[in-house]
């Protein structure tokens, strides 16, 4: 079975920790797992005006989360909540009314910050969002990373330290998408 799960990363940071981490749970995926990085940085600011005619950018998203078995969240915290671009491209999936792209698809939730808490009230509000939108979303194992020395090693990957966590978590992930991927 072949499984294709459109990675949302809530940044537009070049140098993103959250898009470093997106990468590197890419690594951590067994055989079967395809992973797409969909773009959300072009997509205007959502105008109900234009449920009727959405722009180019807003279709391509759609259909690439159309095409996917799962999506995964990769989420910065913005003042305690997810950050604005997020939530416009979320915004965008669910319209017009009754065509809600997200419906169905099984999430998960995952985010860095270098603050200590790492983004668990941000992803508590995703959480939110995601039970609206009808997304079954994996609830456990949460994981809150902070972003440390030698999180990352040199090529990318999950350093030492964290590497039979964010394998634990990425098994769940995979094992829930398997059971409620339709
Ligand atoms: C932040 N940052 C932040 N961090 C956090 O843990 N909780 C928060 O509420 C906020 N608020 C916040 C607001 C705004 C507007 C910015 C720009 C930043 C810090 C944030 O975690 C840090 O910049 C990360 O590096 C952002 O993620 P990326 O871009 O590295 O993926």
């Amino acid at each position: 079975d072949k499984y294709l799960i459109a990675v949302i990363v809530g940044s537009l940071r070049k140098d993103s920790f959250n898009l470093k981490l997106a990468n590197a749970i890419v690594k951590l995926a067994p055989e079967g797992f395809f992973f797409r990085m969909v773009r959300i940085g072009d997509l205007p600011l959502y105008n109900q005006d234009d449920d009727a005619s959405q722009a180019e950018s807003v279709r391509r998203m759609k259909g690439e989360i159309a095409e996917s078995q799962g999506v995964l969240f990769v989420t910065p915290e913005y003042n305690r909540s997810i950050p604005g671009v997020l939530k416009n491209a979320i915004d965008h999936g669910t319209r017009p009314y009754g065509q809600n792209v997200w419906a169905g698809k099984p999430a998960g939730v995952i985010g860095i910050s270098p603050g200590s808490f790492g983004t668990a009230m941000a992803q508590q509000h995703l959480r939110n969002i995601l039970a609206t939108l009808d997304m079954p979303t994996l609830n456990q194992p949460e994981a809150f990373i902070q972003a440390r020395e030698g999180l990352f090693d040199g090529d990318g990957s999950i350093g030492e330290g964290s590497r039979k966590f964010m394998q634990n978590w990425v098994d769940r992930y995979v094992a829930w998408v398997k059971k409620h991927a339709g």
